[in-house]
């Protein structure tokens, strides 16, 4: 059966996908917790292995996505590697640091203020937010722009759902995320290693893209806080740091941001930053990733795709524009 031969090494090899049958029952699995409220007691050895994380944090479970390409079906990332391999600057700059630091973050209560080109700014309760649009469980590839990825079991739901609600005008061309940014919860803040509030955005039609998730969870439990606590953007064609973490501002504005990684290093970092393999960073290679958790003697590096995998969602918001000059 040649055509299940490996092509330039793209094809995904069966061991490596989550089969159906397990993909379907925590599908269902998720679906009534959610109607009844459940823990996870009373289910199979599979079922579990693929939804739980440890327990220790509250309960988020999410009903299945219906937004095309929100779900692949790639072996999930450990839910300990998700959490004890982290990009948290504002508590430390080694991968370890967020999860040894983050304790010290309070994400309850947190608030959002929603402002700018828009007909209803205001402040909005966690307590809201968490109630604008039925969570959905979304499986997401995350690839950071060093070159290693992940595959993780988001729980949230479109960030387009509360964009809505504000009523943006027409002048609202962008839209800007700052992150908190308190010396007294978060340690590295008082370093120089970034200006200031953690600042990203995105052009319009990329935040009103079904695609881009406001995250509250992950594997079925809150957002642990090195994960970026109590929400997050994920935006899953975008290199990581496109997706801020402990958002505490969200601003429609008419001109293009400018991003704390942009401010750092603008020949580095630019606004648009799609994965693109073809598009090399300055100082190395994004053609192939590394996935955490195949990290043996053996391990192969994977190829990286364009928009690391969701061109056929979002290949169309970039239509006619040189890519390699909006890196
Ligand atoms: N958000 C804030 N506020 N501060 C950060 O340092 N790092 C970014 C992004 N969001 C970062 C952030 C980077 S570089 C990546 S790769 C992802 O978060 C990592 O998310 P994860 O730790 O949940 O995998």
């Amino acid at each position: 059966m040649y055509f299940h031969k490996p092509r330039h090494g793209q094809r995904i090899p069966a061991s490596e996908i989550t089969s159906r049958q397990v993909y379907d029952a925590r599908r269902d699995w998720l679906k009534t917790a959610g109607a009844l409220g459940l823990t996870g007691l009373g289910l199979s050895a599979a079922v579990q292995a693929q939804t739980a994380g440890p327990g220790k944090l509250a309960k988020l479970p999410g009903v299945k996505s219906t937004v095309a390409g929100a779900t692949v079906m790639e072996k999930l990332t450990a839910y300990k590697d998700v959490t004890s391999y982290n990009n948290f600057y504002e508590f430390g700059t080694d991968k370890s640091d967020p999860a040894e630091n983050a304790h010290t973050l309070k994400p309850r209560p947190w608030s959002v203020v929603i402002e700018g080109e828009c007909a209803k700014p205001g402040r909005f309760g966690l307590e809201d937010l968490l109630k604008v649009a039925p969570m959905e469980e979304r499986v997401y590839r995350l690839r950071c722009v060093e070159g290693w990825s992940m595959v993780i079991p988001w729980v949230g739901y479109s960030l387009s759902e509360l964009l809505k609600k504000a009523e943006p005008t027409g002048k609202a061309k962008y839209v800007e995320f700052t992150t908190l940014a308190d010396k007294a919860q978060m340690p590295g803040v008082r370093s120089g290693v970034l200006d200031w509030p953690y600042v990203e955005g995105l052009r319009i039609d990329e935040a009103m893209h079904p695609l881009t998730l406001m995250a509250f969870g992950l594997y079925g439990e809150v957002l642990p806080n090195q994960n970026g606590a109590p929400l997050r953007l994920v935006v899953p064609w975008k290199y990581g740091f496109k997706s801020a973490k402990s958002i505490v501002k969200i601003r429609f504005v008419e001109k293009q941001p400018v991003s704390s990684w942009t401010k750092a290093a603008q020949q580095e970092y630019g606004f648009y930053s799609n994965v693109n393999p073809t598009v090399d960073h300055p100082r190395w290679s994004q053609a192939t990733e590394r996935r955490i958790g195949e990290d043996g003697l053996f391990a192969k590096r994977r190829p990286t795709l364009m928009f690391n995998g969701y061109e056929a969602q979002v290949g169309q918001l970039y239509a006619g524009m040189d890519l390699k000059k909006n890196y």
